[in-house]
């Protein structure tokens, strides 16, 4: 799967997605990030790319053209046109299912926004969907594209080892995951559950599933 990540700090999101599973998945060439910096598009040799709003007020809007040319630059002469996702609060909240729906696609385009956004008409032209990460408010959409990236690559198919499955884990099937434990059987007088210990894999799965429907009871009984 291809991210192109249209921004203006393409060296917080590469440092960002090196390492652990996602930069793993990039290495063995499952994921591609392609990180294209909207300040090589500046309107001027000062490099600028924002402007203040036209109505007054305070802040500063990421002017159109930068913006627009950095997503010409990726799109160049490709046949079907990537979904262009701009990370913004304004956008719907992303879930598990929206991270299934995108990690579906070949490819897509990560717009991030900084100052009081951008220009109005890019979001017209060229966005096909905002996605936020949560309500509350970023001080740009790079770290929004790293959550989304990170949650979405974890789908693509051998991005995850077998070792780090995701068949039961919190949310796949709308519940929150069991608990876990390793060696040692013991630790501070706090023992693991016995029918761990069993080697009753019927009692386990059956342990497992009432455990997850306890906990989402009592943390998010909002997800049941
Ligand atoms: N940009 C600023 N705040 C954001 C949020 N909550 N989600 C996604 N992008 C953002």
């Amino acid at each position: 799967m291809i991210f192109n990540v249209l921004t203006l700090f393409p060296e917080m999101i590469n440092q960002a997605v090196s390492h652990s599973i996602l930069g793993r998945g990039i290495r063995s060439g499952h994921i591609t990030v392609n990180c294209v910096n909207i300040r090589d598009f500046a309107v001027n040799k000062h490099g600028q790319v924002d402007d203040a709003p036209y109505g007054g007020g305070a802040g500063m809007v990421m002017m159109a053209s930068p913006v627009f040319d950095a997503y010409v630059s990726v799109m160049g002469n490709k046949e079907t046109k990537p979904p262009v996702i701009y990370l913004s609060p304004q956008g719907r909240v992303l879930t598990q299912k929206i991270c299934e729906e995108i990690a579906a696609q070949p490819e897509v385009i990560l717009l991030c926004g900084h100052y009081e956004g951008v220009d109005e008409r890019i979001i017209e032209e060229i966005v096909t969907d905002e996605i936020s990460i949560g309500d509350y408010v970023l001080t740009g959409g790079e770290p929004a594209a790293i959550v989304l990236m990170d949650a979405v690559s974890r789908l693509v198919p051998g991005v995850l080892g077998k070792a780090d499955s995701h068949q039961d884990e919190s949310f796949s099937d709308g519940l929150l995951e069991y608990p876990h434990y390793t060696r040692p059987p013991e630790f501070r007088g706090r023992k693991v559950p016995e029918v761990l210990l069993s080697g009753h894999h019927g009692q386990i799965d059956a342990w497992r599933r009432e455990q997850a429907l306890d906990r989402t009871k009592a943390k998010r009984p909002d997800l049941l």
